[in-house]
């Protein structure tokens, strides 16, 4: 994709008209990411994006399929688009993300008025589809997944921030009983060591201070030329001239000591904020959750990161009420909160996905019990948190400063941990890392003040 050429006319456009394009996003940073692409597409085919649906000539929403609630927003979401589409019938609508991969063409039955499907693999194609709807006037759907080409992308962000995010891989093939994900992405491709490194110089003379490496499982990455994820953190310390480096989702099955150890060689680049979800405490949960892991060995790596990293800050995802799961059980992920000190948590309950193991496994548990757990586990790790958080009154540390917040006025940025910090800044200070002396702490967010 040549981005040096960004203007492409669509067949019909006379000059200085724009189409406006308006697109909500459900779900995790790969679809933020997708956003991203797919606007960053849509402009360079002569569309103009609009904060808000009303005025649309297309509406897109990017969906997740990751628990049932998201995939009713699609519908919901849709449902409120049916007036807009009724008043102006060349209004066009479409549905990508998850749901689009996973419905396909019964999402063009289920919801009569949307105009087109575009799946997980098909993004780069949405400018050559939006032109067959309006050549051919017929619903269109690209599902199609392309599993055995190489996955060869450049990051596409129309206007970068200071910190952006960049896919190293996609889909997953780990199949983790209750998880829709490998059906949605497909099958684990990673990219090639050397475009990343290119496109880490690329956003860094455009501004881009931080990235955020992305993939489902990004430690399993593994480069044509056979680099493993330290190898790649390592080549994008040394050969790129970012400043911070981050990544997500490590899977704790792929998280081993040398690459604990090629992250404390280049800790002034890489951060020591590491997700690494669980799921739970139990062993016996974690085999039926096909996780390839047992709590002891979980608890012997978290334990290892942090006395080889002791700066390093551990957050994490817990999914309760698995199918099965006892009282015992459960408790045994209670208590893990006891031995690992999560300074953030992610909690869920089951919610059973189409294709998945899980989905079939006897004993579900019922909604009631579930909440009941969710509540149990939220209530006691927010007593951790308050009190982790507290080391950290009085440190100074080193924020990048991000964006000013609107409301409040303040600047807010993220320290090495990823806390967000807000503090009172000037415009100069926007992609500076700054020392900022913090004052008043709540588990994910710091309020305090630089120092020089
Ligand atoms: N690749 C990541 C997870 C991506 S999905 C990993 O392996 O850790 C993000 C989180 O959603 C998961 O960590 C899990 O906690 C939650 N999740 C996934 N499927 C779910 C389901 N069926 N019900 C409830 N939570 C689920
Ligand atoms: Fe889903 Fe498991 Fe893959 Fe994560 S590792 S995306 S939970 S299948
Ligand atoms: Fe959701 Fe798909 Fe991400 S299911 S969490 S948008 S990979």
């Amino acid at each position: 994709m040549n981005l040096k050429n960004p203007k492409i006319k669509r067949p019909g456009e006379t000059e200085g008209e724009s189409k406006r394009f308006f697109i909500s996003t459900y779900g995790c940073q790969m679809n933020v990411n997708d956003t991203d692409r797919m606007a960053c597409l849509l402009e360079m085919s002569g569309y103009a994006p609009i904060p808000r649906p009303e005025m649309a000539d297309l509406i897109l929403i990017n969906s997740c399929s990751i628990r049932e609630k998201p995939v009713h927003k699609v519908r919901s979401e849709a449902g409120r688009y049916r007036k807009l589409k009724m008043n102006n019938p060349k209004l066009k609508i479409g549905v990508a993300g998850c749901v689009a991969q996973q419905e396909r063409g019964r999402l063009l039955k289920d919801i009569p008025f949307i105009d087109f499907v575009l799946g997980t693999d098909a993004i780069d194609e949405l400018p050559s589809l939006l032109a067959s709807l309006e050549e051919k006037g017929a619903k269109q759907i690209s599902v199609r997944q392309t599993p055995k080409e190489p996955y060869h992308i450049q990051t596409l962000i129309k206007n970068p921030k200071v910190s952006a995010f960049v896919n190293i891989s996609k889909g997953c093939d780990n199949f983790c009983s209750f998880c829709v994900v490998p059906f949605t992405r497909g099958r684990e491709r990673s990219r090639p060591l050397q475009h990343i490194v290119e496109d880490l110089r690329a956003l860094y003379q455009r501004g881009v201070r931080e990235v955020t490496l992305l993939g489902q499982n990004v430690n399993s990455y593994r480069s044509e030329c056979g680099a493993d994820f330290g190898r790649l953190l390592e080549a994008l310390a040394v050969q790129t001239d970012i400043q911070r480096i981050r990544f997500t989702t490590s899977h704790p099955k792929d998280f081993n000591k040398e690459l604990v150890e090629i992250m404390q060689d280049h800790r002034d680049k890489i951060m020591d904020f590491i997700h690494l979800p669980v799921q739970s405490g139990s062993t016996e949960v974690l085999r039926r959750m096909n996780r390839g892991y047992s709590r002891e060995e979980y608890i012997e790596k978290a334990l290892m990161i942090l006395e080889k990293m002791p700066e390093s800050v551990l957050s994490t995802d817990i999914i309760v009420g698995f199918p099965g799961e006892t009282e015992e059980e459960f408790e045994e992920t209670m208590s893990l909160l006891d031995e690992v000190p999560y300074e953030s948590l992610f909690s869920f309950k089951y919610s059973p996905r189409p294709f998945t193991k899980a989905a079939f496994y006897e004993n579900q548990l019922p909604e009631s019990e579930k909440s009941r757990r969710l509540y149990a586990l939220q209530e006691k790790h927010e007593k951790i948190a308050f009190s982790l958080a507290r080391k950290y009154k009085g440190q100074v540390l080193s924020v990048l400063a991000e964006k000013r917040d609107k409301k409040s006025g303040l600047f807010m940025g993220r320290s090495t941990h990823n806390k967000l910090v807000y503090f009172e800044g000037v415009e100069e200070d926007l992609g500076c890392i700054l020392p900022i002396q913090i004052q008043r702490t709540f588990p994910l967010t710091f309020y305090g003040e630089k120092v020089s």
